[in-house]
């Protein structure tokens, strides 16, 4: 019997939904896999880039995801504080567990340390959502997206854009596999659930009559002028349909070192809350009027379930969620009157992008067996 053993990198909120159907898949491996002589095992390793027991533990318990191997426990710090401290505590585990990949998703900052520190210690690393690219390099996650896919030696890709990206890159294609959006794995079994969950009545919303807006990206909270432009806009908004933005621990920082919370009482539909579950967050966008959002994730989410989304951002890494999808692009100059056009009703129904479809960890799985055969 071959044994393949594989490292499992997470570290930040959005890496929790893209790593928990890997594991389902890897338990089912004997329906997945043709070859019985073929064992994949792993090791699961969080690097505690989020540590709050409402950006990471609530994601544990809520997607099953067992109890990690190792914590690394990293915490916060500069990009360059925070990126060198998971990698000199990532290498020590990859000396002592000798793994034959290290798998990793997305492109926050544990992304892109974790490949750097298996590449140099020539251990082969797949990268899960690689080829995204927003052309934006004033952003985080573009820079740790062109490193980590730079090095990786297996670039799975959600979307042919992807491909294209790094082709054009020069990305040799055979290291490019397309095998869809593992996000919507875990979006499709959970949904049923999240629907159930209704967690809208929670704040006193219905269906269909209410706004969900998430926004945490620097560009948009880290300065003032921004961030009052933004609330200035929600809180008009909420005059007319009712708002819940549950807020990011950057966000909710800056709006109250700025000065910008709101007087208790003076906007009552303008629901300003702590970050929401997984359940939680799919049920409100699955039953709100629209999202305004800045994160990657909803993009998408929004694409699948297709609600109306309008995402604060010059550009995005997930052009199919606008080209096939229900997203928008907009910005402070742009918002009132997006918003007014979607209150309107004049918003445009799309389609689910190919390879959307729920089996994405299963086609990872068998790349990762093929590729492991002979070695
Ligand atoms: C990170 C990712 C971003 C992702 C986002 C989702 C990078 C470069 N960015 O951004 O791509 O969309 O996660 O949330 O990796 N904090 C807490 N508790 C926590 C985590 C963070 O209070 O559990 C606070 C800290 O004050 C910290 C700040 O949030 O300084 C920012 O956290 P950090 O991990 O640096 O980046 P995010 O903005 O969360």
């Amino acid at each position: 019997m071959k044994n393949l053993k594989l490292i499992l990198v997470v570290g930040a909120r959005p890496n929790f939904m893209k790593i928990a159907p890997l594991i389902l898949a890897i338990r089912n491996q004997r329906k997945i896999l043709e070859s019985g002589n073929f064992r994949i095992n792993y090791r699961l390793v969080h690097t505690g880039q989020h540590y709050d027991l409402r950006m990471s533990d609530a994601f544990f318990q809520e997607l099953a995801i067992p109890e990690p191997d190792y914590n690394l426990g990293v915490g916060s710090g500069t990009h360059a504080a925070q990126t060198a401290e998971i990698m000199v505590r990532f290498e020590k585990v990859c000396l002592e567990e000798k793994p034959g990949w290290v798998v990793v998703v997305g492109d926050v900052n544990s992304t892109m340390a974790c490949t750097l520190v298996a590449s140099k210690l020539e251990i082969k690393v797949a990268h899960i959502e690689a080829g995204l690219r927003s052309f934006d390099r004033t952003m985080p996650e573009e820079i740790n997206r062109l490193v980590t896919d730079a090095l990786a030696d297996l670039l799975l890709t959600p979307s042919q854009d992807a491909d294209r990206n790094l082709l054009r890159e020069g990305v040799p294609q055979k290291k490019i596999r397309r095998v869809g959006n593992i996000m919507i794995d875990t979006l499709k079994i959970n949904l049923q659930k999240a629907r159930e969950l209704r967690p809208y009545e929670q704040y006193g919303l219905e269906e269909k009559k209410y706004v969900f807006v998430t926004l945490h990206r620097p560009s948009n909270v880290d300065a003032k002028e921004s961030l009052r432009q933004i609330m200035q806009n929600l809180t008009g908004l909420s005059q007319k349909l009712p708002v819940i933005f549950p807020l990011h621990p950057r966000t909710e920082k800056n709006l109250e070192q700025f000065n910008l919370l709101p007087e208790r009482g003076r906007y009552p539909n303008l629901k300003l809350c702590k970050p929401v579950g997984y359940f939680e967050s799919i049920g409100l966008a699955d039953k709100a009027r629209f999202v305004l959002t800045d994160s990657g994730g909803l993009q998408e989410e929004t694409t699948f379930l297709k609600v109306p989304c309008l995402t604060l951002r010059p550009n995005t890494e997930r052009p199919v969620t606008v080209t096939i999808g229900t997203n928008k692009l907009t910005s402070i100059k742009t918002l009132k009157k997006d918003i007014s056009q979607l209150l309107e009703g004049s918003d445009h129904r799309g389609k689910v992008p190919p390879l959307w479809d729920g089996r994405t960890s299963e086609r990872i799985l068998k790349v990762l067996a093929e590729k492991s055969v002979g070695r």
